[in-house]
C-alpha cells in the first residue's frame, strides 16, 4: 500500500527513514521492491540522466516526464517531485502551478523545493493548498553559482541560520526535511529542534532518515562524493555485459540459432 506523508511522519523516531532518487520506471520498480519509504525525483537527473554539469538546465517537463515514470511504476513508495531551478521562488502562481502539475498531471504525492528565507511563505502556500513539502536546507545545489558543492553550516552562524530556516519551514507546514553536506553535529542539533523528519546526505547519523542518489548508491556513477557508500557495482556489471554483446556480435556467436526462427512454408521460396 501506498505510503503517506503522515506515514513518512510517523516511521520517524522508531526507525529510520529510507530515500532514493530514481528518475525512471525500471529503477523506481527496483527501489519500491525493495521497500525503500520515500523515491525522489530529484533534479539531480540533470547530471545523472541529462548528462548536464548541474541541476540548473532541469525544466519542468523534464521532472514531470520523470516523475510520471516514476508514479506510474511503484505501488508503496511515497513519490516526491523535486522542483526545478527558477520553476519556484519568484512569482507565487507560478510556483504553485508548476507544483500542481507534478502532482495532478505526474501522480507525485509531495514536492521538494530547496529552502531559504524566500520559501517559507510558499511553503505555508502549497501545504495550505494541499501540496505536501519536502525542505532542503544545507548545501542546495541550485546555488552552485553562489555556494560551489562545499559543505554548509560550518561557522556558528551558519548554522544558527539553518536552525531558524529549520523551525520555520516546520511552522510553514513542511512534512520533512532533507538536509544535505552540513556537519553531523549540527544536522543532530537541526534533528532535535524539529518534530518534522530529518533526512540527511552527508548529514551523519543522527538525521531521522538517509537518503542518497541511486545512481551513486547502486556504484552506477563514474564519481561520488565522499559521504556516498556504494553498495554495488552496478556499473562494471553493464560494462561487462555491453561488452560481452559487442563481442559475441562481431565474433558471431549472436545472434545463435536458438536466438532466430526460420518459417519452414516459406523454405521453398527463401
Ligand atoms: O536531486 C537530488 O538528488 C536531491 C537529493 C540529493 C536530496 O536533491
Ligand atoms: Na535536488
Amino acid at each position: 500500500m501506498r505510503s503517506t506523508v503522515r506515514d513518512v511522519r510517523e516511521k520517524a523516531g522508531d526507525e529510520p527513514i529510507t530515500m532514493l532518487t530514481a528518475y525512471d520506471a525500471v529503477t523506481a520498480e527496483i527501489v519500491d521492491e525493495q521497500g525503500v519509504d520515500v523515491i525522489l525525483v530529484g533534479d539531480s537527473i540533470g547530471n545523472t540522466k541529462l548528462g548536464h554539469e548541474s541541476t540548473l538546465p532541469v525544466t519542468v517537463d523534464e521532472m514531470a516526464s520523470a516523475t510520471a515514470a516514476v508514479s506510474r511504476a511503484t505501488e508503496d513508495a511515497l513519490v516526491v517531485a523535486d522542483m526545478p531551478f527558477l520553476s519556484y521562488g519568484h512569482d507565487e502562481k507560478e510556483s504553485i502551478e508548476n507544483a500542481g502539475r507534478m502532482l495532478k498531471e505526474a501522480g507525485a504525492h509531495a514536492v521538494k523545493l530547496e529552502s531559504g528565507p524566500h520559501t517559507v511563505e510558499l511553503t505555508e502556500r502549497m501545504s495550505q493548498l494541499g501540496i505536501p513539502v519536502m525542505a532542503h536546507l544545507g548545501l542546495t545545489p541550485q546555488r552552485v553559482n553562489q555556494l560551489g558543492y562545499a559543505r554548509q553550516g560550518t561557522t556558528e552562524e551558519a548554522a544558527a541560520e539553518m536552525l531558524d530556516l529549520a523551525v520555520a519551514h516546520e511552522e510553514a507546514g513542511a512534512f520533512s526535511l532533507v538536509l544535505e553536506h552540513v556537519p553531523a553535529n549540527v544536522a543532530r542539533e537541526v534533528t532535535e529542534a524539529v518534530s518534522m523528519p530529518t533526512i540527511g546526505i552527508g548529514a551523519g547519523p543522527h538525521c531521522d532518515g538517509q537518503v542518497l542518489v541511486v545512481d551513486d548508491a547502486v556504484g552506477l556513477s563514474s564519481w561520488t562524493p565522499s559521504f556516498v557508500e556504494e553498495f554495488g557495482d552496478v556499473r562494471e556489471a553493464m560494462a561487462d555485459a555491453v561488452d560481452g554483446y559487442r563481442e559475441a556480435v562481431e565474433t558471431g556467436e549472436f545472434p545463435a540459432g536458438e536466438h532466430s526462427h526460420v518459417e519452414d512454408e516459406l523454405d521453398d521460396i527463401y
